[in-house]
């Protein structure tokens, strides 16, 4: 009698014969996990949030934005980009611009901007600083430019819990900011001291709308 075997059986027997290769950092369990239709939840859109004024194209291909030394909270952005059916998107394109910690942005270079490509599991990060508040806008921000083959570009920006506007409620409060039309884009941050100093951590999970298909 044939042995039959689920999606999930075959990929753990592939993986304990060594017949497949994880990339760096994927456990057994998520490839398991990712092999699974049945784990790739309905997501709704990344709201929408303006450009802005200073975007700039061609942006270096870097993910270490924060020098030594630069005088600034140390940030770390990571999160993954989706379709709404909770695929994945390998090799969606990033562009990410912030103010420094004083509030200004470079507009004669690319300090603090940057072009990501979301790796095969859609995942991507980047080290930089917690940007400065700025004149004209109330919160601090970093924007986003988000683009993939078959999906609507996504320009957003990315809000921060810890932001005193906020006065620790942003879910009360994210409209004192009135570019924030919604307290999703508001993130939680987490900050970690330890004997070298703080330093704060953020996920932003970005989800894009197919095209319309005609
Ligand atoms: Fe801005």
């Amino acid at each position: 009698m044939k042995e039959q075997l689920s999606r999930r059986d075959l990929l753990a027997k592939c993986t304990a014969l060594g017949a497949l290769t994880l990339g760096p950092g994927v456990s057994v369990a998520e490839a398991l996990d990712w092999a699974n239709p049945q784990n790739r939840a309905a997501r709704m859109p990344t709201p929408w949030n303006e450009l802005g004024p200073f975007y700039k194209r061609d942006a270096p291909h870097l993910a270490q934005l924060r020098a030594p030394g630069d005088p600034a909270l140390p940030l770390t952005v990571s999160g993954q980009v989706f379709d709404t059916k909770g695929n994945a998107i390998e090799g969606a394109t990033l562009e990410i611009w912030q103010a420094n910690d004083a509030g200004l942005y470079d507009l004669d270079g690319f300090k603090y901007r940057a072009s990501l490509v979301a790796d095969t599991r859609g995942k991507y990060a980047f080290d930089s600083v917690m940007p400065g508040h700025y004149p004209g806008r109330v919160c601090q921000h970093v924007h986003y430019l988000v683009q993939a083959p078959g999906c609507k570009p996504l320009t957003t920006q990315l809000y921060f819990a810890t932001d005193p506007v906020f006065e620790g409620d942003p879910r009360r409060n994210y409209a004192k900011d009135p570019l924030i039309q919604t307290a999703d884009l508001v993130r939680p941050v987490s900050l970690v001291r330890t004997s070298q100093g703080s330093s704060a951590s953020v996920t932003f999970e970005i989800v894009l709308e197919a095209l319309d298909r005609l």
